[in-house]
């Protein structure tokens, strides 16, 4: 079961917008990255059911382009929104805080492989911008002070996990 957020609302207009078309899985599977940073098992279940393929295609074509990412890198993953309302809301500034706590850059992860830090565009939230999604957790109206302290929270393990 693919979590009801922001993301998946988005995901859902897309295939929507592609009319749940087999033609459109290759730019589906774009859009969903570039909402979730990566393409895990249930993201790719949830694509086929809608699209009503079998699974084993979906992750057939997911697995042939290299671009695509299969799963997070990280064991928790960090992912900025930096569409226009969060960047004019100075999202920027939080993200580049938590490179520094954390010691790791945009697009990678932390040498012991528990953070990885993405970035999105536009999830839909724009209301609440700037918008940083802490694993499943959409923290909206984001500041770096709670930011960095719900990071540092699942890092210790009090966090929701994935
Ligand atoms: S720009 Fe971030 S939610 Fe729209």
């Amino acid at each position: 079961m693919l979590k009801d957020d922001n993301r998946k609302r988005m995901l859902d207009k897309v295939i929507k917008q592609f009319n749940y078309e087999e033609s459109s899985l290759l730019e589906i599977l774009h859009k969903a990255q570039e909402f979730y940073g990566y393409l895990d098992k249930n993201l790719m279940t949830y694509i086929s059911d809608e699209l009503r393929l079998p699974p084993s295609h979906v992750v057939g074509v997911a697995t042939f382009y290299s671009y695509f990412k299969l799963k997070a890198p990280g064991e928790h993953v960090v992912t900025g929104c930096l569409g226009t309302a969060c960047y004019v809301k100075a999202v920027d500034e939080i993200m580049t805080a938590i490179e520094k706590e954390f010691n790791l850059k945009r697009g990678g992860s932390t040498p012991d492989g528990k953070l990885s830090l993405f970035t999105t565009r536009c999830i839909g939230a724009c209301a609440m911008a700037p918008n940083i999604i802490v694993d499943d957790e959409v923290i909206g109206k984001a500041t770096k002070e709670v930011v960095l302290e719900r990071v540092r929270l699942t890092l210790a393990g009090g966090g929701r996990r994935r």
